[in-house]
């Protein structure tokens, strides 16, 4: 089925061609002033300009030619915007069959970079963001034809490696990991937990900032670990594994899935490719002892410094595993574009990489990389979040925090684990929701009051919204009550609720194009206050008109099909009651 919108767009297309004029794109805008239109056509001016013609006259000729079926009433208001107003009609028969549809494959492939936290440090509020947008971006792609790879480009190969060995091995010096004549099978009882690693990983790398000795033993180790010397290795593999099950316990609590987990360990193994790739391009050039390629271009504004490809102790760097991944990427898999959702802080990182890869042609210039940084979450100091003591806060405690808000706003009525069991989908939901509201390149406010209020633009408002329209539904059912034919409005709060839906598509795609989910969760608020407002005004159940009754229930159906089709691309679960 086409989408209502796209086909008045077309009718506008097709009157302004009649009239011998040229135009590519016609946008129709939701009306800012609801009492003048729905929707209102704003091309007459630019198309003025272009020709020289009063924009009024052009309104008039398009108005004039304009296949007018499905308009109830059109007008020419200022200097010649073009308002339109649907009839109930076109929008009952439009939406009486309509479904929110995933869209056909548009056989682009997309590999995702998102999540990617470092191995054996316990997963703070930072981590958060990456996660949430990176997961609902990848859900809407899928949802708007993309074939999409999502990566957890897991940190797990560099320094810190090297330093929690190293720590453990200054606790477990009799381990036999650490004795180089050991030959055998490693010992199930010398096992590493999360909890150690997490309390091991501070104290090492604060000891590597204050003593040089340590940090030069680290330094051994991970060159140890890098060339996968027995025992530092196996360590290693049990260090990773315990890590992953832990960062997996917790994504799998905010819904967050991925499909590969190739971290920087994998990367390496394309690192001596990627090295000689550059060497070869004649790019490279040697700096105090370091390898490096130049990558600032003439009219930079900012200094883009050179990517250091080898350091001069040997070791390469993060950019270099960058570009490493990209080789992978790239050559092994089917990609058309690559997108990074991270901290806007590693903005620069990435445009070292990526100028790098287009400038040696390692990558072509049709293959898109994209960088989609986030702004931080922050305390109500403006500074990035922290506890009271000034520390780092764990994304658990976080999320246990926001429970124990939620758990507040749920019925009494239901049991202990009932309410436990909904407090963890609301308290995910309102963390989530806040988390995608903001456009993804700003900052915002950790506000845990604002986050959970009932009230207002928050994940549970939309829960509660579309629990409560479910609800009704399951009264209708239990009353074998026929919901099939949406054939009649009362024409006020019920239209209301129709004309947001018309908006759905053209939210999904300006979520896409700007890759912030921030208009999808505006819309499901619009949308839910929408609909929250019809049902308030109205008695739907008990309504005498019973051809009315029977289209406000399916108009609700309409309703929760969208709002849950488009929380699921959020991410967000939706509970059975609350
Ligand atoms: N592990 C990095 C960090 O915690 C983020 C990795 C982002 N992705 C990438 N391909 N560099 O800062």
């Amino acid at each position: 089925m086409k989408d209502f919108i796209i086909i008045q767009e077309n009718n506008i297309k097709e009157a302004i061609k009649s009239l011998g004029y040229d135009v590519d794109i016609v946008k129709l805008n939701v009306s800012s002033v609801p009492s003048l239109g729905d929707y209102q056509y704003n091309g007459s001016m630019a198309l003025a300009k272009e020709l020289h013609q009063n924009p009024r006259d052009i309104a008039n000729n398009i108005v004039e030619k304009l296949d007018k079926r499905d308009i109830e009433k059109i007008t020419i208001d200022g200097p010649g915007f073009i308002n339109i107003t649907f009839k109930n009609e076109a929008l009952i028969n439009y939406f009486n069959d309509y479904e929110l549809k995933e869209y056909e494959n548009n056989n682009i492939n997309v590999v995702m970079d998102y999540g990617s936290p470092n191995v054996a440090k316990a997963l703070h509020v930072g981590h958060l963001r990456s996660a949430n947008i990176g997961e609902a971006l990848k859900r809407l792609a899928k949802f708007l034809g993309y074939n999409v790879i999502a990566d957890n480009y897991i940190g797990d190969w560099g320094r810190p490696m090297g330093l929690i060995i190293l720590e453990l091995k200054k606790k477990h010096p009799d381990w036999k990991y650490f004795d180089e004549n050991y030959d055998g099978d490693y010992p199930v009882e010398e096992t590493v937990t999360n909890e150690e690693l997490e309390y091991l990983y501070p104290i090492a790398s604060n000891k590597a900032k204050e003593d040089e000795l340590y940090l030069e033993e680290a330094r051994i180790i991970t060159n140890k670990l890098q060339h996968k010397e027995k025992g530092y290795y196996d360590l290693w593999q049990r260090i990773v594994e315990v890590s992953i099950n832990n960062i997996k316990r917790l994504y799998s609590k905010l819904n967050v899935e991925y499909d590969t987990w190739n971290g920087e360990a994998y990367s390496d193994k394309f690192v001596n490719d990627v090295i000689e790739y550059f060497k070869n391009s004649g790019l490279t050039k040697i700096s105090d002892g370091a390898t490096i390629v130049d990558v600032a271009k003439s009219d930079d504004k900012l200094e883009i410094p050179p990517v250091l490809l080898i350091k001069s102790s040997g070791a390469v760097s993060y950019e270099t595993t960058d570009l490493a991944t990209i080789w992978d990427r790239t050559r092994n898999m089917k990609t058309d574009e690559i997108w990074y959702v991270v901290d806007n802080r590693q903005a620069l990182h990435f445009e070292q990489v990526f100028r790098a890869s287009y400038k040696s042609k390692m990558v072509s210039d049709n293959l898109k990389l994209d960088f989609l940084g986030f702004g931080t979450m922050n305390g109500k100091d403006g500074k990035p979040f922290k506890t009271r003591d000034g520390g780092v806060m764990p994304l658990e405690t976080l999320m246990n925090l926001v429970k124990e808000e939620t758990i507040k706003k749920i019925n009494t009525n239901f049991s202990d684990q009932e309410r436990e069991n909904i407090a963890d989908i609301l308290s995910v939901a309102a963390l989530k929701y806040a988390d995608l509201l903001p456009v993804r390149q700003t900052d915002y406010i950790f506000d845990i009051e604002k986050f959970c209020d009932l009230n207002g633009k928050t994940g549970i408002y939309l829960l509660y919204s579309i629990v409560r329209a479910n609800s009704l539904i399951k009264k209708v059912k239990e009353n074998n009550i026929d919901f099939n034919n949406l054939s009649k409005i009362k024409g006020s709060q019920d239209r209301d609720v129709l004309i947001k839906l018309l908006q759905v598509d053209s939210v999904l795609k300006k979520s896409m194009e700007e890759k912030s989910l921030s208009f999808i969760t505006d819309y499901l608020y619009q949308l839910s206050k929408t609909y929250n407002s019809f049902y308030d005004a109205n008695k739907i159940l008990i309504e005498n008109d019973e051809i009315l009754r029977e289209s406000w229930i399916v108009l609700t159906t309409k309703y929760i099909d969208v709002a849950t089709k488009l929380t699921n691309i959020l991410a967000i679960e939706i509970p059975d009651k609350m």
